[in-house]
């Protein structure tokens, strides 16, 4: 397989699980929670940043906001585009965005800061590209807070927290206030939204965290397969529960 096709059936993984979890009623709720966060009226410009297929983006422009989606994967951007014709679209790195100083008035991320191996730097960034009284709003989980029941607890910390050191910044979330107020950002406000699943949709997301861990060595094969045996019993006695807390911090650009 060629590393061209292996990107992209992790970019097609990738969005099948965000279409999972963005289908929940919770999840279109957290996203109008941070688009009333940003404070966007009709006409004001807004990014959102990191920003996958585009649902934000499209949403904001729908409230009448000039909104404009930003990822750096190209093909997250020729799906947003295919899914939203009618939102605008583009690839750039949120560490070099491609704004003129305060030309903005509102700057999202949701599930992106994570990825970033220089979060302060793509703080700046933001702060940078905001004009005064410019909002800010980040959203994301922390990946060290996953909660996941099991007859085997040992094993699922174990897995949960391999799980997470596979991602560059894993406990950015709990640390979005912080960084906000060390890049400047004034009335720097957080809170925490935990999503429960109880659902068996979630077992491939479930088998996906186990396969990674697996595949990084941190567990055998055996572990893996015994872990998702007790998964999948779970899941079709309806004894399956994941909760999820999603960080949210917000504020404004002084
Ligand atoms: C987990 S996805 C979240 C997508 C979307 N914000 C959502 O919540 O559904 C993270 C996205 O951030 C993008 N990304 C990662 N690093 C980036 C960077 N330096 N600049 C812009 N986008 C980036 C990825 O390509 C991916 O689409």
């Amino acid at each position: 397989m060629s590393e061209k096709s292996t990107e992209t059936s992790a970019t097609e993984r990738l969005i099948q699980v965000l279409d999972a979890l963005d289908a929940r009623p919770a999840a279109a709720r957290l996203r109008q929670r941070s688009y009333d966060l940003l404070r966007a009226e009709p006409g004001d410009r807004v990014i959102d940043v990191g920003c996958g297929t585009g649902l934000a983006a499209a949403e904001l422009a729908a409230r009448g906001v000039k909104s404009l989606g930003l990822d750096l994967d190209d093909r997250m951007i020729a799906e947003a585009r295919r899914r939203h014709p009618d939102a605008e679209f583009q690839v750039a790195d949120a560490l070099r965005l491609p704004f003129g100083d305060g030309e903005l008035t509102g700057y999202r991320a949701e599930r992106v800061l994570h990825n970033l191996p220089d979060m302060p730097a793509a703080l700046a960034e933001a702060r940078r590209v905001l004009a005064p009284d410019g909002r800010i709003v980040l959203l994301g989980q922390d990946w060290d807070t996953f909660i996941i029941d099991s007859d085997d607890p040992d094993l699922t910390r174990t897995i949960l927290h391999a799980r997470a050191n596979l991602v560059p910044n894993p406990r950015s979330a709990r640390r979005y206030r912080a960084l906000l107020l060390d890049a400047g950002f004034a009335d720097v406000e957080a809170e925490v939204h935990t999503g429960v699943f109880t659902d068996p949709l979630m077992l491939p997301l479930i088998a996906g965290v186990a396969q990674a861990v697996r595949a990084a060595g941190a567990i055998t094969e055996e572990q893996r397969a015994a872990w998702i045996a007790e998964q999948t019993h779970r899941a079709r006695n309806d004894r399956l529960f994941v909760a999820l807390p999603m960080f949210v911090a917000w504020a404004r650009r002084p």
